[in-house]
């Protein structure tokens, strides 16, 4: 297989990554045929997974909008993936260009394609570094920086958290990243889950076989367990609610109805 000048030389490029399919699914063309396939198997399950992603998307800039307004100008975005349209940068940026933003994502594509996005951005840079390792993240030359720990920082595990398993504890690592913040901090996410999928769980379950099989398993957590997260934090109105219910600037009964797969909050340290 030819390796484009864009991939990393210490990528193995015959197997897929959760990045360069989510990439997929959003029209991006950092990815390779692996990708392709392992997603067009996910869409058999669930055909409306694109639908279900640019929800996630338009909730992202939503909710970092709203930040903003709330004045939190500083932005730590963990599972960043492989820069597209309407990045928290960009977002944040044009409405105060001095915002700033921490990117950080264990996926060596979607490390490199930020860098080259960002190498002209004084305010924004990439860290290669796992979610699971809070203090890596943290103390990077990178982190010290652009944020600030004294003031409130966003904190974004938008589409993440759900490829990471119980006996690896994300309860744990989000509340580790949560004591480091200054009060006032906001938690902003996503999770996928079984509820508000329009199919039966048995088939979007093979959706779910399509990841196991590739080796990063798609974890569905119910609203109460995505809910768990948000221990320590008040939740910004309207609460846990289907993405498309998030602070809707449209009408969402124009949504497509996988948009309402899984859960989106925001919530502020108390
Ligand atoms: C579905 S993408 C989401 C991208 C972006 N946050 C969004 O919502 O548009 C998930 C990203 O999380 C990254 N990721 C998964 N587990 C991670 C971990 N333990 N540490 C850092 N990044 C992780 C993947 O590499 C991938 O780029």
């Amino acid at each position: 297989m030819e390796r484009p000048a864009w991939a990393p030389r210490n990528i193995d490029i015959s197997v897929p990554s959760v990045s360069r399919i989510y990439d997929f699914y959003l029209g991006g063309s950092h990815n390779f045929e692996v990708d392709r396939e392992a997603a067009r198997s996910a869409m058999e399950y669930i055909p409306g997974l694109p639908k279900i992603m640019q929800a996630n998307r338009a909730f992202m800039r939503r909710a970092v909008r709203h930040v903003m307004d709330e004045g939190i100008d500083q932005f730590i975005d963990i599972g960043s993936g492989i820069p597209t349209f309407g990045n928290v940068h960009e977002v944040a940026q044009g409405i105060r260009p001095g915002a700033r933003v921490l990117y950080v994502d264990h996926d060596p594509v979607a490390v490199a394609h930020s860098q080259a996005v960002l190498a002209d951005n004084g305010n924004a840079e990439v860290v290669a570094a796992d979610l699971l390792r809070p203090r890596e993240i943290l103390s990077s030359p990178e982190a010290r920086r652009l944020i600030d720990l004294n003031r409130p920082v966003a904190l974004l595990l938008v589409a993440i958290l759900h490829f990471v398993e119980d006996k690896d504890d994300p309860y744990a690592a989000v509340a580790r990243l949560g004591h480091a913040l200054a009060p006032g901090s906001m938690l902003v996410l996503t999770h996928a889950s079984y509820e508000g999928i329009p199919l039966p769980a048995e088939r979007a379950g093979g959706a779910v076989d399509v990841y196991r099989r590739i080796r990063n398993p798609l974890i569905m957590r119910s609203r109460a367990e995505v809910a768990r997260f948000f221990e320590g934090y008040d939740m910004v109105e309207p609460g846990l609610v289907p993405m498309p219910l998030w602070r809707p600037e449209t009408e969402p009964d124009d949504e497509d109805p996988y948009a309402f797969s899984g859960f989106a909050g925001v919530g502020r340290a108390a």
